[in-house]
């Protein structure tokens, strides 16, 4: 859904809450079970409520923040709020109180809400805000204006979308607003009818200029808006890259990483990452990435010799992963994704609560030179391996004769599992897993097609939404030895990672029974798999942190 419709709903909604209704949740005074069906066991969802993009992704003193837009009183999108997570270990997660929490006159009309955005921690206090011995944890959002007000002295319209700063001297746990905000009032002037649209900056410190950097979007420009500042504080607009790829729908949530190709610290590209609602490969929201260069100023993307050079190139062609971004200061330099597992297109409908949404399993990003091209590859983060519990199933090689046959899992075989295999399609038209029995989502590689696809048609509670029950379809290359395949089963949803991670489709999935049994099936010849294992994973909820 584009923000301009979700605005004026948004407005009413807050005032039908009013004042009565509480607008902070308080921090859980035990750990809560997390237990309920299709709640996410392998990555974090709130406890309660509706969230959706991952905000302020930063590493300090031993911790992963996560902050995320967040409606603390009601579980579909308003009253936009950051609320807070932290991990040791990007798997197990504790929810903190709220960071910012959206503000509302005694009235109850909103006076201000925290849309996305990034932190950062200012190791050498170019703002001033740190004390000494003690970085300031600095975070930039869009601050939104439902209503027209002053604000510092300037008339500020209704709807206008403005970036504003705050900072933590406590670990992010209380925060602070600059008193001089917005810090980037409106966009530059060309696209300054746009100051609805202007918002979601992710900022980094670029080593190269001895500066901070930050990406943002004019949303309905479709461009990705390039400033530098030397404190936080004050910002210069330095270039801009758009419209390109995907325009279809919105732009937003931008992200610029810089990568080593195929390993080689020598060779670097850096990777415009862009989030698009709608017209994502899945229909609704979906995700595009641009690979070139950053010159300190702006983004400049990489002409492949042979290639439709305005294909996009998706970053995940399932359904579910939208609005991913990058942690700043991750250890050992690892670029690590987090992305909202939800789509806008049905997003506030699918059938969960007393919470809604989930932030897929933070993925390690990487570039490699996949067929002549420089392709973005992902791959869940190693940690998740100490998640696995059992081997349930393993065999190094075995035929699937045409049809379907039960894999036998020892014990339990309900969700969360991992399965790994290389599939040889042989002579099948079809071939891949089925989880469940009778709702059933089918994995697989298409031969016909070249595809890797995710078919969620039959995969259980599909009806609160026309467009959900669908199968989702990403190309890739079939290997000589076969195709990798990755995938990871919860609750709530399937992540299937292929090839060496340039083919990724996260997909939710409602399955009303569980998931009660997993099969490989072979369609119109034989197929064949050779490293097949299957492992019960522990749920992040039931591990002591
Ligand atoms: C993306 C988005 C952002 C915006 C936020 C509001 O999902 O629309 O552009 O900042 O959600 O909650």
């Amino acid at each position: 859904m584009a923000l301009t419709s979700r605005l004026p709903l948004l407005t009413i909604g807050a005032a039908l809450l009013s004042a009565g209704c509480a607008s902070r949740s308080p921090a859980p005074a035990h750990a809560p079970a997390h237990d309920e069906p299709f709640r996410p066991q392998l990555s974090f969802s709130p406890q309660r409520n509706w969230m959706n993009d991952p905000n302020g992704l930063v590493y300090l003193d031993g911790e992963y923040h996560l902050f995320y837009q967040h409606n603390p009183n009601q579980n579909t999108w308003g009253d936009m709020s950051w609320g807070h997570a932290v991990s040791t270990d990007l798997l197990h997660w504790t929810e903190l109180p709220l960071a910012l929490p959206v503000e509302k006159d005694a009235g109850g009309k909103i006076t201000q809400m925290f849309f996305s955005g990034s932190a950062v921690v200012d190791h050498a206090n170019t703002s001033g805000f740190g004390q000494p011995g003690k970085p300031a944890m600095v975070a930039i959002y869009t601050a939104v204006f439902p209503q027209a007000r002053t604000l510092n002295g300037k008339l500020v319209r209704a709807g206008t979308q403005a970036q504003s700063i705050a900072y933590s001297l406590d670990r992010g746990r209380t925060w602070t607003q600059y008193a001089g905000n917005p810090v980037i009032p409106a966009p530059p002037a060309q696209y300054a009818a746009e100051y609805r649209e202007f918002r979601d900056p992710k900022m980094f410190w670029y080593e190269p200029g001895h500066k901070w950097v930050l990406a943002t979007v004019a949303a309905q420009r479709h461009k990705a808006l390039f400033y530098s500042s030397r404190d936080l504080i004050h910002w210069e607009w330095t270039g801009e890259f758009g419209p390109a790829g995907a325009a279809g729908g919105v732009w937003e949530c931008p992200d610029l990483v810089e990568l080593p190709v195929d390993g080689d610290p020598a060779r670097r590209k850096w990777v415009l990452i862009i989030s698009l609602n709608p017209g994502g490969p899945a229909g609704g929201s979906g995700m595009q990435y641009f690979v070139g260069d950053f010159d300190g100023k702006t983004f400049t993307r990489d002409r492949a010799a042979g290639t439709d050079a305005d294909a996009p190139r998706w970053l995940d062609y399932g359904a579910d992963f939208y609005a991913g971004v990058t942690y700043n200061d991750a250890p050992g330099g690892r670029r690590l994704l987090v992305g909202w597992m939800n789509n806008w297109l049905y997003g506030e409908k699918v059938p969960t609560a007393p919470w809604r949404s989930a932030q897929a399993l933070p993925r390690e990003l990487g570039l490699r030179t996949v067929n002549g091209h420089v392709t973005l590859v992902q791959q869940p983060v190693a940690e998740a391996q100490r998640l696995r519990s059992r081997l349930l199933f393993g065999t190094p090689a075995q035929t699937i004769a045409r049809g379907a046959q039960a894999v036998p899992l020892a014990g339990a075989a309900r969700a969360p599992l991992e399965l790994r295999m290389i599939l040889k399609p042989g002579t099948a038209t079809r071939a891949g897993v089925r989880l469940g029995k009778d709702a059933v989502t089918e994995i697989g590689y298409d031969a016909a097609q070249g595809v890797v696809y995710v078919d969620r048609t039959r995969s259980g509670a599909t009806g609160f939404h026309p467009q959900f029950a669908a199968r989702h379809t990403a190309p890739v290359a079939l290997p000589e030895a076969g195709l990798p395949l990755r995938i990871l089963v919860d609750r709530g949803s399937v992540t299937v990672f292929a090839g060496e991670g340039e083919a990724v489709l996260t997909d939710q999935v409602f399955p009303t029974t569980g998931v009660d049994g997993v099969s490989l099936f072979s369609v119109d010849g034989d197929a064949h798999v050779r490293d097949l294992n299957v492992w019960s994973l522990n749920s992040i909820w039931k591990e002591a942190q």
